[in-house]
């Protein structure tokens, strides 16, 4: 059956092109006010004013949805680790306390502390400890996450996260790309022999992950103590061989290779960039490659500085934010906080923000023609928030605004009375 929504204050639509967006386009929010969205069998067939939506040949017979707020497309966060057994809360004392992300890896925390309670989780465990996360994701509005591996490190335990994220799915409507990020440390077991876990990452892991069709991407932890851009580059080209779509974690700790050696694979986003250079910003605007952004991590760290947005956005480079959720540098799913952190401390502008997590991060994820806009033809991925105006949800922080999500046009969280 049809649904007609109404008595929307403003509707967020970003209408435009089939494309990422860059530079003064990301402005571009298509914003109307007075609106009604019109969605059937799972699918937008008409956005825009209330007067012309109103008279669609589907509205008279529609079950009607009075909004009284702002409609924007469901966020897309296209950067998560969110499978994980445990929180880090040792580590997060020591931070508390002053320590470094560094100083608390030395001490046995960090990335490898994760791994033991995942690798004795059960998979239904964990897939229902995922799908008990996906509804936090929801009620804030995201009805697209990517979802990384990476804290198991070891054949069976990387697939074991794999198929939990697949088991997840029927248990929980919010969509879910995985991504298999065994390369995110070296596990104990190989002594700080990074090329030899790479390889057997390569040689084991890899193939069954693209055999069994478990992750749509690979992704790899570029950094100093982790893996060097010329290991980055000759393990994502071979995910991209074995049909692996590559992401990078780049510049995220220090200026290091990772942008540039992930572009040289092919990588659709390189994520973090807190310290790209120009030359980076240039290669990524070069290859189209989209930078997302994760500000509510640097949040988390403590860190003065922040992922430098306005000069990706002068550059012509397509940005998104996405969250990082993750146990050690960030124990947000909201990506309500993101835009605040966005516009507050990396001078992104509320219409940015927005299209950066949306249609910018439907890009991030390749599914941009499908989700990230409210335009006819797309899946109704909706969500709605009480405000009069939408800039209140770049404006607020530490709240939940969001009153009602809408997945593939059925409504999956709503507290309107
Ligand atoms: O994106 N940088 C690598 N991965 C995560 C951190 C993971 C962790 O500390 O557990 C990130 O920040
Ligand atoms: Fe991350």
């Amino acid at each position: 059956m049809a649904i007609l929504f109404t008595n929307i204050k403003q509707l967020v639509t970003f209408a435009g092109d089939k494309a990422p967006r860059a530079g003064a386009a990301m402005r571009e929010a298509g914003l109307v006010k007075n609106a009604a969205v019109l969605i059937d069998s799972g699918i937008i067939v008409a956005a825009g004013p209330w007067a012309a939506i109103s008279r669609h040949r589907l509205a008279k017979k529609a079950r009607k949805i009075e909004v009284n707020g702002v409609c924007l497309p469901g966020f897309v966060d296209s950067h998560t680790h969110a499978v994980f057994a445990e929180p880090r809360l040792k580590d997060f004392s020591m931070r508390a306390a002053g320590a470094s992300y560094q100083e608390i890896k030395a001490a046995g925390g960090g990335i490898i502390s994760s791994i033991g309670a995942v690798r004795t989780q059960p998979q239904r465990a964990m897939a229902e400890q995922l799908a008990i996360r996906a509804t936090g994701f929801l009620e804030c509005g995201t009805t697209t996450a990517e979802v990384k591996s990476g804290y198991g490190l070891s054949l069976e335990s990387e697939l074991k996260i794999l198929r939990a994220i697949r088991e997840a799915a029927e248990l929980t409507p919010l969509e879910m790309l995985p991504t298999l990020l065994a390369a995110h440390g070296v596990p104990p077991e190989f002594n700080g022999e990074t090329q030899k876990y790479l390889d057997y990452v390569t040689a084991e892991i890899l193939p069954k992950v693209a055999a069994e069709k478990l992750a749509v991407f690979a992704d790899i932890f570029c950094e100093k103590g982790y893996f060097t851009p010329e290991q980055t580059t000759a393990y994502l080209k071979e995910a991209a061989r074995l049909g692996l779509k590559p992401k990078v974690h780049s510049e995220q700790l220090s200026n290091y290779g990772g942008t540039r050696a992930g572009i040289a694979a092919g990588a659709v986003s390189a994520d973090h960039a807190d310290h790209v250079y120009a030359e980076d910003i240039a290669a990524m605007r070069d290859a189209g490659t989209i930078a997302a952004l994760l500000p509510a991590s640097n949040y988390y760290l403590g860190l003065a500085k922040y992922p430098p947005a306005r000069e990706l956005i002068a550059a012509g480079v397509p940005v998104a934010l996405a969250t990082d959720f993750n146990p050690g540098t960030c124990p947000c799913w909201n990506m309500q906080f993101v835009l605040s952190a966005a516009c507050t401390h990396c001078g992104m502008t509320p219409e940015e923000a927005l299209c950066a997590a949306t249609v910018n991060g439907a890009w991030a994820l390749g599914i941009g023609d499908r989700v990230g806009s409210v335009v006819p033809g797309m899946q109704a991925d909706l969500a709605f928030f009480e405000a009069d105006d939408y800039r209140e949800l770049c404006y607020y922080f530490g709240a939940n605004q969001c009153v009602m999500t809408v997945k593939k046009g059925r409504p999956v969280y709503s507290r309107v009375s």
